[in-house]
């Protein structure tokens, strides 16, 4: 790809993102420019990736064919307020941001742009991210090729419509979170056990790893891959009837919930 990508704000998403770019060759450092609001995280981004770096939002904004919005949702009106006279006709903007719609930059920016929403996730940082993007009627085929292009070279994506776009926070956008807590659980169960603790994070990380391939990879229901495990009357069927009476999936769709309004109202 010979375009140029900038982000204004390089916090945790943009650098997951960044290091998914540059490690899958996609583009070199000279092709992205950075931009955050104090020096300390410019410096340190520039160190890591040797990245471009701008003075300016200005700057980046006036740079990049596309754009990454990398803030946080109530900082967008303030950053477009800045660089919307900068950005030319072609350039693609990006938010990553939960609950942004695009009705909502169009309104900010106040004339018509290209414009894509998207939800990325964390993993994008060791090239397993989960995405979903969704544009605006500006943004020709051709360009959105080039997004998916983008989004697939720290993971994988998925087109949606618009409308289903405050949906995906709460399924990929922080699920790593809710996962994370998971396989420490699982840790602390096998050092209860007995087992050392670092031998137990590789256990449940991986058996987690595994398990979300199996899904991905046989096609086979979930439900059926967790009853290929459950032998009758054995130990893994005591462990599903524990979780069971002490609402594990209902904490899960409960806490989904909670995520979509959150992610609604922001
Ligand atoms: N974290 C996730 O897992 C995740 C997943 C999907 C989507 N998102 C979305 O990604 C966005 C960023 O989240 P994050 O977790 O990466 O947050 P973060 O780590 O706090 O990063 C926010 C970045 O915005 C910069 N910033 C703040 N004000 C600015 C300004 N006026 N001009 C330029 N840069 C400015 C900050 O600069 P300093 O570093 O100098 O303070 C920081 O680099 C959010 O909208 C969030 O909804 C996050």
């Amino acid at each position: 790809m010979n375009k140029r990508i900038g982000f204004i704000g390089c916090g945790k998403m943009a650098q997951a993102m960044i290091e998914g770019i540059l490690s899958s060759n996609l583009l070199q450092p000279e092709k992205i420019m950075i931009s955050a609001k104090s020096e300390a995280t410019v410096e340190k981004v520039k160190n890591k990736y040797k990245v471009l770096t701008a003075n300016s939002n200005k700057e980046v904004a006036s740079w990049a064919d596309f754009l990454f919005l990398a803030v946080k949702p109530d900082q967008h009106t303030e950053i477009i307020n800045e660089i919307k006279e900068t950005i030319s006709d072609h350039t693609i903007i990006i938010t990553i941001a939960a609950g942004i719609s695009l009705q909502a930059l169009e309104k900010v920016f106040g004339r018509k742009i290209k414009a894509v929403r998207s939800m990325p996730n964390t993993p994008s940082l060791v090239g397993e991210g989960m995405s979903a993007i969704s544009g605006n009627p500006s943004v020709t085929d051709e360009e959105m090729s080039e997004v998916l292009t983008i989004f697939r070279s720290f993971g994988k994506v998925e087109l949606l419509s618009e409308a289903l776009m405050d949906s995906v926070p709460a399924i990929s956008g922080s699920s790593p979170a809710y996962v994370y807590l998971f396989i420490e659980a699982l840790a602390d169960g096998g050092v209860k056990a007995g087992l050392p603790r670092d031998q137990a994070y590789r256990l449940g990380a991986q058996a987690v790893l595994g398990a979300a391939k199996m899904v991905l990879e046989t096609g086979i229901h979930p439900g059926e891959l967790k009853d290929q495990v459950c032998t009758p009357g054995g130990a893994t069927i005591e462990a599903i009837s524990s979780l069971e009476q002490h609402g594990f999936r209902g904490a899960i769709l409960q806490a989904m919930d909670t995520c979509h309004k959150k992610t609604k109202s922001l």
